[in-house]
């Protein structure tokens, strides 16, 4: 495993393996990686020939009131894990190298941006949209994995490439979860004993909908929302950003249930701002 902090030196080096016809995957990352982030770098390997896991955590996807200062930093401990899958180069520039002094191109994130996670973060998915657009043209990867764990990241992501012509092919894999459902995330570590039992009332709160869903004939969205909310409440959760059923390429909220859809919550737990999500498919 190497792990390149320059540009160049990584555009170099996959320039010639990609002269010798094998595929590259590439894994973005902001670090203080869990069996989430390693479950991404295992689909990357299945995927491709080479696969490179980058380590940025990137400042302008961060609003200044948010945890930029503070986001876990633990690069030896993300090598350490990294080099026990397949990861041929860890990626892992300075800001400067992804931002040099006079950097002012941004992408301008489509539609699918301005609800739920934008609404409460504004500039949120300009920053992610910019440094992904700019991490897939650097590696010149062939395929990008992201976890389902961000759904409207990912559809941003997959909605940038369509509307860019971008070729990179973008996979969305599971989201991996702790043992009692609480969907595994780099922030979970801010969570007290007590609050992190309250955490896992999310899972329960989105699994009591499915259910729902897939159990009653005509069921609307507003009913979903009563569903998830009341089980958020019985799990001490009170801090409700928002919890909705919503249509899996726009994220425009149903009326009236139809499959497939998503059930996507955001809600404070403490003074920790969690998101998990149910994707139910068509044939449920
Ligand atoms: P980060 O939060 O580090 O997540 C990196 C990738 O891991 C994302 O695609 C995210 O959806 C995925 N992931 C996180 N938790 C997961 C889980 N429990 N199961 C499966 N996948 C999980 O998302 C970002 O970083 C950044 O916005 C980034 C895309 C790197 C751009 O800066």
């Amino acid at each position: 495993m190497q792990v390149i902090s320059r540009v160049a030196e990584l555009t170099e080096l996959l320039d010639t393996f990609r002269r010798s016809g094998r595929r590259i995957g590439v894994v973005p990352t902001m670090g203080a990686l869990h069996e989430g982030h390693l479950s991404l770098v295992d689909r990357a390997a299945e995927l491709t020939d080479l696969v490179v896991a980058t380590i940025f955590v990137n400042p302008t996807q961060f609003a200044p009131t948010e945890d930029l200062a503070t986001y876990p930093r633990t690069f030896a401990e993300d090598c350490t894990m990294l080099e026990k899958r397949r990861v041929d180069i860890v990626f892992c520039p300075q800001d400067t190298e992804i931002y040099p002094p006079g950097f002012s191109t941004f992408v301008e994130p489509p539609e699918v941006a301005r609800s739920w996670e934008g609404r409460s973060r504004p500039t949120h998915f300009r920053g992610v949209a910019t440094v992904v657009l700019k991490l897939l043209n650097m590696t010149r990867a062939d395929v990008g994995v992201f976890g389902q764990k961000d759904f409207q990241q990912a559809t941003v992501i997959r909605r940038m490439m369509f509307d860019l012509n971008h070729p990179c092919e973008i996979v969305v894999a599971p989201i991996v979860r702790e043992a009692d459902g609480l969907a595994m995330s780099s922030r979970n570590r801010y969570l007290s004993p007590e609050e992190r039992i309250k955490a896992a009332g999310i899972r329960r709160s989105l699994l009591k909908a499915r259910r729902a869903i897939t159990t009653t004939a005509s069921i609307t969205g507003t009913e979903v929302t009563k569903i998830i909310r009341d089980e958020l409440l019985i799990s001490q959760i009170g801090e409700i950003d928002y919890a909705v059923a919503v249509d899996p390429d726009t994220l425009e909220p149903q009326t009236k249930i139809q499959l497939p859809v998503v059930l996507l919550v955001a809600a404070r737990v403490g003074s920790t701002r969690l998101i998990d999500n149910e994707w139910i498919k068509a044939d449920a």
